[in-house]
């Protein structure tokens, strides 16, 4: 298939007067302007095709257009617009946190509300200096947090740190990610990766990294260790088998909070409802966003110690304009009650995915793909990636590239660009990567 572009180039060339030159990036081949879309199925301005295996960065679990959105959309629209953030609140506000209360592990969960990701995880930042009285953190290198000043400091990678390091610095200790166990049924290589090969990619050995966390817990100086429980943006890296419920055991004894950022893998995205549910731990504070307001802005702080702000004076100490926004507090209440009552169906896909993955990395095989460009699958559910461990850095970036010419949306993910990601909406069906999976055989 050859791409019509002339729309989008003609649309495009318009972008690139007025925006800031570091946001979109255009190539000569990508992006396309989107138009419309249902389901799985984007157009965009030329009549081009697509299907959707990003679901915009994990946000649309019900796919495009959903009847549930639109539905919510329109009843709510008729009734109010914009509320009053934390002044005079909405029932839609107050029903999606008792919903949100009712899906954590918590005893006395409470939330604030934010609009993007960023958002909860400043405000989860502030709750652990309130509740524990101390002011730095521990994070993971590879984690992803958000940009703005908060979770900034959080991150490790200097293409987003350089230039405000004299904001960020001293906030934050980032911690060695520990090598993961790999599945040989995951793996379409000859030989997995190497110790070289994953110290390469970003990898440190499990007992060095745990004696690193264990060495920083122990100073006792830290208000808690902010983690995602599947790594999202740095290539779906899954954590080494009982690596954070060590953690956790640390954390408990040296009066450390634990963060789990959910943003990326929450809401079944993972077949669990939340992704550290996989690692038998309860964290103490949940950040939550993406899918949670089915394409509206909207996301999540829900914790256990929110009661550490104490009683509210009259003026709140966090809070925004947009807070608590009608529009996305009843869509999301939707969706999430339409996530929580479908979830057996989500776990049974997640399982068939599974399957999926295992018959495609043999048929790899037999391709000849494992000498030419081995890979390993990672992550779990519908948050996937295929590392490419051996290849030069961007290989994912250009394979994406291709998919598109082809007709499939996916983005690369990893440091240097090496994973394709893959975090369909969670009606994608096995049609669907039946689809995809012979395409991209057949490119490799
Ligand atoms: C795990 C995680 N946390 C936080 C964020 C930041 O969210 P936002 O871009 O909505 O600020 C992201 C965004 O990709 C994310 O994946």
């Amino acid at each position: 298939m050859t791409l019509r572009r002339k729309e989008s180039q003609k649309l495009l060339g318009r972008l690139a007067k007025v925006e800031s030159p570091d946001v979109t990036f255009l190539g000569e081949r990508f992006p396309i302007v989107m138009k419309k879309a249902r389901g799985l199925s984007v157009t965009d301005v030329d009549n081009n095709r697509y299907l959707d295996f990003t679901a915009c960065f994990g946000v649309l679990a019900l796919g495009h257009g959903s009847a549930i959105v639109r539905s919510a959309l329109r009843r709510q629209s008729a009734k109010l617009i914009h509320g009053m953030g934390d002044v005079h609140p909405t029932r839609e506000k107050i029903k999606l946190l008792e919903l949100l209360a009712g899906v954590v592990p918590f005893a006395n969960a409470k939330i604030t509300l934010g609009l993007s990701g960023s958002d909860a995880v400043d405000t989860a930042i502030k709750t652990a200096m309130i509740a524990t009285n101390r002011n730095r953190f521990l994070s993971f290198s590879g984690g992803y947090h958000g940009l703005t000043l908060g979770p900034l400091a959080l991150n490790s990678r200097q293409h987003f740190r350089k230039d405000f390091e004299f904001w960020i610095e001293h906030k934050a200790t980032i911690l060695p990610f520990p090598e993961s166990d790999i599945s040989p049924e995951y793996v379409c290589a000859n030989v997995s990766p190497t110790s070289e090969e994953l110290k390469n990619r970003g990898f440190t050995s499990v007992s060095e990294a745990f004696s690193v966390l264990e060495k920083e817990l122990r100073t006792q100086a830290y208000a808690a260790v902010v983690f995602e429980p599947l790594q999202g943006r740095a290539g779906e890296r899954e954590w080494p088998t009982g690596f954070l419920k060590k953690c956790e055991s640390l954390a408990q004894q040296t009066g450390t909070l634990l963060i789990a950022d959910e943003i990326f893998s929450g809401f079944g995205r993972t077949g669990k409802f939340w992704a550290h549910e996989h690692h038998g731990i309860t964290p103490n504070i949940i950040c939550a966003g993406k899918a949670l307001g089915g394409g509206l802005p909207l996301s999540a702080c829900i914790a256990d110690c929110m009661d550490a702000w104490g009683k509210s004076t009259g003026e709140a100490r966090h809070t925004s304009t947009f807070l608590g926004h009608p529009l996305a507090c009843a869509v999301g209440y939707d969706v999430v009650s339409e996530i929580c009552r479908t979830l057996p169906l989500i776990q049974e896909r997640c399982q068939k995915l599974d399957v999926e993955l295992q018959a495609f990395v043999r048929l790899c095989r037999q391709m000849g793909i494992a000498e030419r460009h081995p890979f390993v699958v990672r992550g779990k559910g519908y948050m996937r990636g295929l590392w490419f461990f051996r290849e030069a850095p961007g290989f994912a970036a250009e394979l994406s590239e291709k998919l598109l010419e082809k007709g499939f949306f996916t983005l690369p993910s990893g440091e240097c660009g090496d994973v394709l990601s893959l975090t369909p909406p969670l009606t994608t069906t096995m049609a669907h990567f039946r689809k995809l999976f012979r395409v991209v055989a057949s490119l490799l």
